[in-house]
């Protein structure tokens, strides 16, 4: 008896195995399984390697394209990062997803000094998305093209400098550029806490429709799910949105997935939370529209969340010495 108590707990220890990855199980269900990733441990540290190889099948770059990152001087692109983990994704077989062109954040200073009429603002717009999806083109699956749009009310467009200065059909624009920049990239708007039936993903849904009304090339939604262990989560309605976004004839993709815990972090948390991980899963694997599953990073070591989120952590699946946590068996379990 004791001597197997002792066996168990020394294999719940084991680093994650080479062999049959999240992503090779989740190809089997025709699945995209992939997580976000940072440029400096993918270069540098081979246990986080080790780990982004065999779990994930797509890769986002978490930082490495977003404005500042890219193209942090008017005349200056930098694609450096962005390049460095392409590199990687075509040595291990994975697929690319570009991460944004348009967001509020992430701007560098030299756009807000520059860009002080409509014309000056679609031509940096401009200029911006033709450079960097042409770069990529043909390398990615996807692009998310506009990020978090939508105020949190649901109301209307967030202020943000380009919508203040080109207005609200900067959003058509920009899919339109990205479509002209690549071709064969599909097209997502990409957003938070639009996950269920709310006022938030109503305006989102309005916003889809009316672009293809328009015949504007979007081809998909990201919903973002940084959920949290504690919040009670409304899985029909989670799946209803789904599907009415799939009635429009986009897909849906899981982009950004981690459950955040509250500190203390304990065992029980962590259970609960894989439970949420795997009610997830199920939810994208019922819904044909849903074809991607991206986690927000594969380790705790990495997370946005404790830099983000005070009282916050252990949000992912793996732990800060690349154990798997409940959670990672919980998706293991859901893709067999
Ligand atoms: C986060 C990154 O993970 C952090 O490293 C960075 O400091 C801020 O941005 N929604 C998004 C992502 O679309 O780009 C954000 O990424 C997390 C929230």
């Amino acid at each position: 008896m004791f001597g197997g108590v002792i066996s168990l707990a020394m294999f719940a220890a084991l680093p994650v195995q080479a062999s049959a990855g999240l992503r090779d199980l989740a190809s089997t269900k025709n699945l995209r399984f992939g997580c976000a990733v940072e440029v400096r441990p993918l270069m540098l540290e081979a246990e986080y390697q080790s780990a982004v190889a065999s779990e994930c099948g797509a890769l986002t770059p978490a930082n490495a394209l977003k404005f500042d990152a890219v193209h942090p001087e008017s005349n200056i692109y930098d694609f450096s990062g962005g390049d460095s983990i392409l590199n990687f994704a075509r040595q291990h077989g994975q697929e690319l997803r570009g991460h944004t062109l348009v967001w509020h954040q992430a701007l560098p200073r030299w756009v807000s000094r520059s860009v002080k009429t409509r014309d000056q603002a679609v031509a940096v717009l401009r200029d911006h998305i033709m450079n960097v999806a042409g770069h990529y083109r043909g390398e990615v699956y996807a692009w998310d093209v506009v990020n978090e749009a939508v105020n949190d009310e649901g109301t209307g467009l967030r202020s943000s400098l380009w919508r203040n200065t080109i207005g609200p059909e900067y959003i058509a624009l920009a899919f339109q550029w990205a479509h002209e920049a690549d071709s064969n990239a599909k097209l997502c708007y990409n957003d938070y806490g639009a996950e269920g039936m709310n006022q938030k993903s109503d305006a989102i849904y309005a916003l889809v429709k009316d672009l293809k009304d328009k015949n504007i090339p979007i081809h998909c939604v990201g919903l973002q799910m940084h959920l949290s262990q504690e919040e009670a989560l409304d899985y029909p309605a989670i799946a209803q949105n789904m599907q009415r976004l799939a009635a429009l004839g986009v897909e849906v993709h899981v982009t950004e997935l981690d459950v955040r815990i509250q500190k203390p972090f304990t065992d029980q948390k962590r259970h609960l939370q894989a439970e949420i991980y795997s009610r997830v899963l199920s939810l994208c694997l019922q819904q044909p529209s849903c074809t991607t599953f991206n986690l927000w990073g594969i380790t705790d070591k990495y997370s946005w969340v404790s830099r983000t989120f005070k009282k916050w952590g252990e949000a992912l699946i793996l732990d800060r010495n690349f154990v798997p946590k409940p959670a990672y068996y919980s998706l293991q379990t859901g893709l067999q």
